[in-house]
């Protein structure tokens, strides 16, 4: 059955969002991920969501402050914008400043993590942990909103556990401190990335705010974030895992939002494809440190064809360009293969002069 977007939703969610008087021409926002989201993977999900907010990894605000230069995973350019660069500690003077370099080099806003649960982060009173701290987090915001024009933001969860859900206080401590948009992953920071994220609890707390609330937390799909929309009342939606090997998500949903018109779905070549100019993207930016970082999205682009898993098995110990290249030019041969034969035992002859077929080819030869 295709996917219906109802004309109230569609309604709803077609004036531009506004952040603290800036406004952001797009419901679907491109998660922070650490690892993951970096210059040249930004580039790719902009290039399918041109409108849409994009993050930066987690920077550390103390880092900066300590660093003789600006970290690689805060540099952004010109052609980014919108773009949140987020920032992660427990002292509101050090995140402060780390905020006025966020907005010299060209943040849109500044968002701080109030949600990572991992303990390196958490040990030392940043992420999560704010949870616990209702008062060092309030001033946080209220430092970085003094230091900055641009809109500030939090990115956080329910709570610490099950027995801990303190969001509705702790989100309208952060809006009346000066938080111009609240992003919450339906999780605690027990579960971790286990479980189902609880969107009625994100419905509470759009309730409980006037800021605009961005709902987080299994949006995989354009009919995920729709139900995810109904059901929370949310201003937005934040794709996350979903878009790890998987640039185009965040375009497909926000392409459903305008038009309630599904994008035809990549095929696992043209997930190849990408997975070429993303590790060649990479190897450019960042060379051999480059290449290291691609394994893990190598692996996560190649599926969904015979022999997918044996080329993951190879991509994931890469050690140069050309070794990559050449893995993923023989599993395009591999899967073009795979879909002849397909083609062939049902005549079904829908691939010929498939424009991304001919470039394949062009290239593999
Ligand atoms: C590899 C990885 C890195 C992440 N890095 C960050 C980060 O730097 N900042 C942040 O706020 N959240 C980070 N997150 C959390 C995600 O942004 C998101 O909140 C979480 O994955 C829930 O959404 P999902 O269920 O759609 O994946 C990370 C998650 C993953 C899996």
């Amino acid at each position: 059955m295709s996917l219906h977007l109802s004309p109230e939703l569609q309604a709803r969610l077609a004036q531009p969002l506004e952040i603290g008087g800036v406004k952001i021409y797009s419901r679907v926002f491109q998660a922070p991920l650490s690892g993951v989201t970096d210059k040249v993977f930004r580039g790719l999900v902009r290039r399918f969501a041109p409108h849409s907010l994009v993050y930066t990894e987690m920077v550390n605000a103390t880092g900066l402050h300590y660093a003789r230069e600006l970290p690689r995973i805060m540099e952004v350019g010109p052609e980014e914008d919108p773009i949140g660069i987020q920032l992660f500690d427990c002292r509101p003077y050090f995140l402060a400043e780390a905020a006025r370099m966020a907005v010299d080099e060209g943040a849109t806003l500044v968002d701080i993590n109030m949600g990572c649960p991992v303990n390196k982060i958490t040990k030392n009173g940043g992420g999560s942990s704010l949870l616990r701290d209702p008062d060092t987090a309030a001033r946080i915001v209220e430092a970085v909103a003094q230091a900055v024009s641009v809109p500030v933001t939090v990115k956080t969860r329910l709570g610490w556990s099950d027995q801990e859900i303190t969001i509705l206080d702790f989100a309208h401590r952060l809006q009346e401190a000066g938080a111009q948009l609240l992003t919450l992953h339906g999780r605690t920071r027990a579960q971790g990335f286990s479980g189902s994220a609880r969107w009625d609890w994100i419905r509470k707390v759009k309730q409980h705010l006037r800021i605009p609330v961005i709902a987080n937390g299994d949006i995989f799909s354009p009919a995920a974030a729709v139900k995810c929309l109904e059901e929370t009342g949310a201003d937005g939606v934040m794709c996350s895992r979903g878009t790890m090997g998987y640039p185009f998500l965040v375009g497909e949903v926000d392409h459903f939002l305008r038009t309630g018109q599904e994008r035809p779905a990549p095929t696992p070549l043209d997930r190849i494809q990408m997975a070429l100019e993303h590790l060649r993207g990479l190897w450019e930016y960042k060379g051999e440190r480059g290449i290291r970082q691609a394994r893990k999205h190598m692996t996560w682009y190649i599926k969904d064809f015979a022999g997918a898993s044996q080329f993951r098995a190879l991509l994931c110990r890469i050690e140069t360009l050309r070794e990559g290249e050449a893995l993923l030019l023989q599993a395009m041969e591999r899967c073009q293969e795979g879909s002849r034969a397909d083609c062939e035992s049902s005549q079904d002859s829908r691939n010929e002069g498939d424009p991304v077929l001919d470039v394949v080819s062009a290239q593999a030869a």
